[in-house]
């Protein structure tokens, strides 16, 4: 089954975790992805096509866009995944912080969807799949910088959405809960957290994503939350 076949996608923080299993499950679904973060070394290896880029630079990522349209086409979809996470207590959170984190995770997917929506609104369709959090919705401690970002991406989302209605551009905020990456290796905070083997894995959110991916033009979906099942012990 390759739903994907004759589709672009581009991925941004397709080097590791959430976003190198989407990239992974579009190009087995039949896509040329275009995967974006900035470790990746630029050159293609079958339908996967890499293009290193710091999101958080708008320039670059101004420059990316027009690169990737020029050589590659118009993204049928577009996921904005690229983000940095780290709990720190409030009083110890630092304005330099929440900059650092707002650019990656909030101005990033702003810059890159201004970037490509010209082209994609020329085309008529297309779709802009924010990966949020189930920090965009729900307050919780430690978390005062990210869970600003992420109510900011949903916020820039559900605006888009509205903008952007009966254009044939679809935006959809796929929010998972504690996904077992990366993320979580320099992450601070002085709580507890679920431990890594209870968490979700990589492929459950990307094959969300697939699924929002392979929805046919009538259907929008707007948000989809996911989160790993409550343990025994949490019940
Ligand atoms: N893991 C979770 O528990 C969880 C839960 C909810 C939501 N999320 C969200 O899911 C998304 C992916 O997270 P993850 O857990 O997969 O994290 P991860 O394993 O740390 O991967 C983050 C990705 O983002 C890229 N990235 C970071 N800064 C970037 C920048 N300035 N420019 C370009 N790329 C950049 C990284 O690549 P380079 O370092 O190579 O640039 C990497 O590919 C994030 O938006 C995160 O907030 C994660």
């Amino acid at each position: 089954m390759t739903p994907l076949a004759g589709r672009l996608a581009v991925v941004t923080g397709a080097s590791r975790g959430i976003g190198h299993a989407i990239a992974r499950i579009f190009a087995e679904a039949g896509a040329r992805v275009v995967r974006v973060a900035r470790s990746l070394t630029a050159g293609a290896d079958g339908l996967l096509l890499d293009y290193p880029a710091d999101v958080a630079d708008p320039a670059a990522v101004a420059a990316l866009a027009a690169r990737v349209v020029a050589e590659v086409g118009t993204p049928d979809i577009l996921v904005n995944n690229a983000g940095v996470f780290d709990r720190i207590p409030f009083e110890q959170a630092t304005v330099a912080e929440l900059t650092r984190q707002l650019q990656v995770n909030l101005v990033g997917p702003f810059a890159i969807t201004q970037a490509f929506m010209p082209a994609m609104r020329r085309a008529g369709r297309g779709q802009v799949i924010n990966i949020g959090s189930v920090a965009d919705a729900t307050g919780f401690p430690e978390n005062s910088i990210y869970s600003a970002t992420k109510y900011g991406l949903r916020g820039m989302h559900e605006s888009l959405a509205a903008e952007y209605h009966g254009t044939g551009i679809r935006f959809a905020l796929v929010s998972p809960g504690p996904t077992d990456t990366p993320i979580w290796d320099g992450a601070g905070g002085s709580r507890p957290v679920r431990p890594r083997s209870e968490m979700l894995k990589p492929s459950d959110v990307a094959e969300a994503v697939l699924f929002v991916a392979t929805r046919p033009p009538r259907m929008t979906i707007d948000v989809l939350r996911m989160s790993p099942s409550p343990t025994e012990s949490e019940t």
